[in-house]
């Protein structure tokens, strides 16, 4: 496990193994964890929601999260041996799937007697992709529904070096998706097509220093469809909108000398993302990092594992600090157990 934690600061972290249980909610997948520092990820039970019919509507999700949260922490439950606290999304995400998640870990925690961890997601992200790895200190590529950042650790905080100034890549994605019939999640859908297309359609590229934006791109790419096939189109919206993050990510590496790259979130599943982003890093000599894919979508591990890093300096939320955060940001975020 890679971290820098002084264990100092939790007299018990010194001698017993610590068990974290982490519940993750923020918005498809409701997904539910044990990490233990001694064996990594125990055990994840997961309950994904999936809508019939356009993208994820909130408060259908949330009423999914609802319905299956006390079976999913059950099962969990039972596979546990000493729980030291309880982690939980506290934000970003939807905000009414969140406080389903933050409701059930308050209770949770009352009822074993156990501290309670708010965590950011993002930064759950980036560290269960660090530890997954073995990296410790890369240009970090952040990029899911309705993600995207390049981000560094540097001073106490993951720092957000460039973002999208509109829309996530994923949400792009999947409204692209939506557009041609297709069910969500669009993503996979989408770079399915693009590996049967080949003709580039120029599209908008737009990179504004290290920002970058996918809203305009997107409604060129659902006006071509009228045009041209959905396979051509799938192939130069990834062309593009692949191209802005490699380029931003490029920029970030060789502005602060950086020599790895790790690729998180959902998006990240992508092959031909990775492929790019490879390419990149080895023209370089730099080395690209991506976690298993069950660690790259939203998870409970990733929870859990960052409950217990916090947990171990001492990072409690009292229930009274832990109302949901629907825009927590990664950079509001003291990293205390990297210090
Ligand atoms: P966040 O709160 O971090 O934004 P999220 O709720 O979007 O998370 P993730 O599981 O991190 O959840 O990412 C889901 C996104 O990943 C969806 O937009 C989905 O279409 C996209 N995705 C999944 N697989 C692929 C793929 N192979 N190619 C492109 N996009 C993908
Ligand atoms: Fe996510």
């Amino acid at each position: 496990m890679q971290s820098s934690c002084d264990h100092s600061c939790n007299p018990n972290s010194k001698d017993k193994e610590m068990e974290v249980i982490g519940i993750e909610g923020t918005a498809w997948n409701l997904s539910v964890a044990l990490f233990s520092d001694e064996e990594g990820v125990v055990c994840e039970v997961e309950s994904p929601y999936v809508p019939e019919r356009g993208g994820i509507h909130p408060r259908e999700a949330a009423q999914h999260h609802a319905a299956e949260i006390k079976r999913v922490v059950g099962e969990v439950l039972r596979a546990s041996e000493e729980i030291s606290g309880v982690a939980f999304s506290q934000g970003p995400g939807m905000g009414p799937c969140l406080r389903v998640v933050a409701t059930a870990a308050r209770a949770l925690s009352l009822l074993l007697r156990k501290p309670l961890v708010g965590v950011n997601h993002c930064v759950a992200h980036i560290e269960i992709g660090m530890w997954n790895c073995g990296v410790y200190d890369p240009v970090v590529l952040y990029v899911s529904g309705a993600n995207s950042q390049v981000l560094v650790y540097h001073f106490g905080r993951y720092r957000v070096l460039g973002e999208t100034l509109d829309i996530g890549i994923g949400n792009a994605l999947d409204k692209l998706a939506r557009s041609m019939n297709l069910q969500h999640p669009g993503g996979p859908k989408i770079e399915k097509l693009a590996a049967d297309g080949g003709n580039y359609i120029p599209l908008p590229y737009v990179v504004k220093g290290m920002d970058f934006s996918f809203s305009g791109l997107t409604t060129a790419a659902e006006d071509a469809l009228r045009r041209y096939s959905a396979e051509d189109v799938a192939f130069s919206f990834q062309e593009t909108a692949f191209a802005m993050l490699t380029e931003v990510s490029e920029r970030a590496m060789a502005h602060l000398k950086k020599e790895d790259l790790l690729l998180v979130g959902g998006v990240g599943a992508n092959k031909r993302l990775q492929e790019m982003l490879r390419t990149m890093c080895e023209d370089r000599g730099a080395r690209f990092h991506v976690p298993e894919k069950r660690f790259l979508k939203d998870n409970g591990a990733m929870i859990a594992y960052l409950g217990l890093l916090m947990l171990k300096c001492g990072a409690i939320t009292e229930i009274e600090n832990s109302a949901v955060k629907p825009n927590f940001r990664p950079d509001e975020v003291e990293v205390r157990w990297r210090i």
